[in-house]
């Protein structure tokens, strides 16, 4: 707990948490975050994207080629204005866990990495999961051409962060020597503290779909342009964001959410001629999340049509739904009952590296509760109770993976 304090110490911005991919506040994150992998009795690398690994050997040392690996691990970078568990949690509970073998010097047979993922939020260039992509090998290289607000390409952060853009495709690991990738995230949701549970097994991942919206209107003087004249781009997104809120309330499993609008030229007294927002649209099943994306976008095309203004839209990014392993799941249910007086299982409607991870290897993931579900807001937490239940059940999961092995 003292090290998700610390570490929520290093942001970009003075004053509220936020350490976005490739950024100074990374280097110092991955640099501070290493030290306590080292402490752990692991060797620490960062790879061609800036993922950070830690490697906890397997028993039978000299063949390291020929080792299965375990991966544990989570992402380092947070949304703006983030809270202190989400990401962070799930990195400092495996190197946790590593340390309690280290400090018991009991070997496995197979090895241990530890991961802490350069970006899943996509706040910087507002595609998710870049660093568990690499990992898994399906990362897509025109993403490197994706510059920042500040128009810095993502193949330039990545060179300044000390990564190497033209290796990102040799930054992924061989599937055949991995046993599989367990994540441990705080549940962002009211699930476990309605059940006063400490923890739970996920049975999947709700896939998702990031897309961006331009209205085009045409910007006037704010004392002179008649209101029946006027091609207010503002106006019209605001319309479509109430429509978007309305559509998501009416369809059961539908969440749909408009996080960022930018309104240009961006002055009081000018009618704003051109708005950009985001527009992200989850749902457990992937072919009602199309259809609702669909339909929204015809949406915005009716807005427009009526205010005399133009459209247009793009999808950023898109994951599929994923279903954890039930093999691994049923063994992490075990190692969570050592500890619990019931198990839960349940599915997650946040997005997280396990689904990406999903791609190479088989993937489970233990929820955590924290206080009211609040995620994505300097309020959210978790107990030091659930915490350390967290630690003692991933140890048995990697302890009765060793025996299953
Ligand atoms: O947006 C999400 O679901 C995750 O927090 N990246
Ligand atoms: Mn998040
Ligand atoms: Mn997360």
């Amino acid at each position: 707990m003292h090290r998700i304090e610390e570490l929520a110490r290093i942001s970009e911005e003075p004053e509220r948490l936020t350490r976005t991919f490739c950024s100074a506040a990374m280097r110092r994150a991955n640099d501070l975050v290493g030290s306590w992998m080292s402490e752990a009795g692991m060797t620490v690398r960062e790879d061609a994207i800036g993922n950070l690994i830690g490697r906890y050997p397997a028993a039978v040392k000299g063949q390291e080629a020929e080792q299965k690996i375990l991966l544990l691990g989570s992402h380092l970078d947070t949304v703006r204005d983030a809270g202190k568990f989400d990401g962070p949690l799930g990195v400092l509970v495996a190197i946790a866990c590593v340390q309690r073998l280290h400090e018991t010097s009991t070997r496995l047979p197979f090895a241990i990495e530890v991961v802490g993922f350069a970006d899943e939020e996509g706040v910087r260039y507002h595609t998710t999961y870049l660093g568990s992509k690499v990992l898994a090998g399906t990362f897509n290289p025109e993403d490197l051409k994706r510059t920042d607000a500040s128009g810095v390409t993502m193949a330039d952060a990545i060179r300044n962060f000390g990564g190497n853009p033209d290796a990102l495709a040799g930054a992924r690991l061989d599937p055949n020597r991995l046993l599989g990738y367990l994540e441990v995230h705080i549940e962002q949701g009211p699930v476990l503290e309605q059940k006063n549970l400490s923890a739970g097994v996920v049975t999947a991942i709700a896939g998702q779909t990031r897309c961006l919206y331009g209205f085009f209107g045409y910007a006037g003087h704010a004392g002179t342009v008649p209101m029946d004249l006027r091609k207010d781009a503002l106006c019209a997104a605001a319309e479509f964001v109430l429509a978007v809120e309305a559509h998501a309330r009416a369809c059961p499993g539908l969440l749909a959410t408009v996080g960022e609008l930018a309104a240009l030229p961006g002055a009081s007294n000018v009618i704003p001629g051109e708005v950009s927002l985001s527009l992200d649209v989850r749902h457990p099943d992937d072919a009602a999340r199309g259809t609702a994306c669909a339909r929204l976008q015809a949406l915005a095309k009716d807005i427009a049509q009526k205010r005399r203004v133009d459209v247009e839209s793009s999808v950023v990014h898109e994951t599929q739904a994923v279903v954890c392993d039930k093999r691994l799941a049923t063994t992490l249910d075990q190692a969570v009952k050592r500890h619990q007086t019931e198990s839960v299982l349940l599915p997650s409607g946040a997005g997280h590296d396990a689904a990406a991870m999903a791609a190479i290897t088989p993937v489970a993931m233990l929820f955590v509760r924290c206080k009211g579900g609040i995620s994505h807001h300097p309020d959210e937490s978790a107990s030091v109770e659930d915490v350390r239940l967290a630690i003692a059940a991933m140890n048995d999961f990697v302890l009765l993976l060793a025996q299953q092995s």
